[in-house]
């Protein structure tokens, strides 16, 4: 596969063309930022960290019956996508309360929910990604009635998955954005990422914190974290 021209360049990847129209490559950077760009920073290590994550946790999603944009992982920071529209939505699901929803509804932080909850966001820098509702993003056009069941769908059942392969780690997963893409003939897919960058993970023994929590509220050992979590789920 041949990587072409640079189509793209987000806060934490870059997206590349490739010779088939159908495929592109993202590559993972070691830069963070937090609070909508406004904090920023560099996380040594993280883009490999990341890469590395999400395809684990992919492929076995699709093995769980969870469609995603993994093609194949081409180095150390470089995976082949299937190419996606994505849709304008941060699919957030929470199993314990923590960040903005502590913050909103004046919570502590730790209160374990009977059953999981599910929020969009509204993927628009400009706006600060504003919370919306299903009703909203249908009257949006972001998506159709249908596709946002089926993306409720899905994320239930990585929430299901991630719960379970986690906890055999050490690890609660407290919450976790997940972004969902079109590819063109309309079929929807699991894309993005699932890392450190995106979930909130805690030691269960502990309650430490082993996220990007670290670099958002200047908690020391950032890198530690990563590396934990990649020892933890990947084994190094
Ligand atoms: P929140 O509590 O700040 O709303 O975050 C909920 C989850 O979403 C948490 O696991 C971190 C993740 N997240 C992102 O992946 N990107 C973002 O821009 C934000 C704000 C949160």
């Amino acid at each position: 596969m041949q990587k072409k021209e640079q189509l793209y360049e987000g806060k934490a990847k870059k997206v590349f063309a490739t010779d088939d129209p159908n495929i592109v490559i993202v590559d993972y950077k070691d830069d963070a930022t937090a609070f909508n760009g406004v904090k920023k920073g560099t996380i040594s290590g993280k883009g490999i960290i990341n890469n590395q994550m999400t395809n684990h946790l992919m492929r076995k999603l699709e093995e769980a019956g969870v469609p995603t944009h993994f093609v194949e992982e081409l180095s150390e920071r470089e995976t082949a996508v299937k190419k996606v529209s994505i849709v304008p939505l941060e699919v957030i699901i929470r199993n314990i309360s923590a960040g903005s929803f502590a913050k909103r509804y004046g919570v502590e932080e730790g209160i374990v929910f009977d059953e999981p909850t599910i929020e969009f966001s509204y993927k628009n820098d400009d706006l600060g990604d504003p919370l919306i509702n299903d009703y909203h993003a249908i009257a949006l056009k972001l998506a159709t009635k249908e596709e946002i069941e089926l993306i409720k769908k899905y994320a239930f059942a990585v929430n299901d998955f991630l719960k379970k392969t986690l906890l055999e780690c050490g690890i609660t997963l407290v919450d976790f954005k997940l972004e969902f893409g079109k590819l063109s003939d309309g079929t929807i897919v699991l894309a993005d990422e699932i890392s450190p960058d995106t979930c909130r993970f805690w030691d269960v023994k502990t309650g430490e914190k082993l996220d990007k929590d670290r670099f958002r509220r200047d908690l020391g050992n950032v890198e530690g974290a990563y590396q934990e979590m990649a020892r933890r789920l990947l084994g190094k």
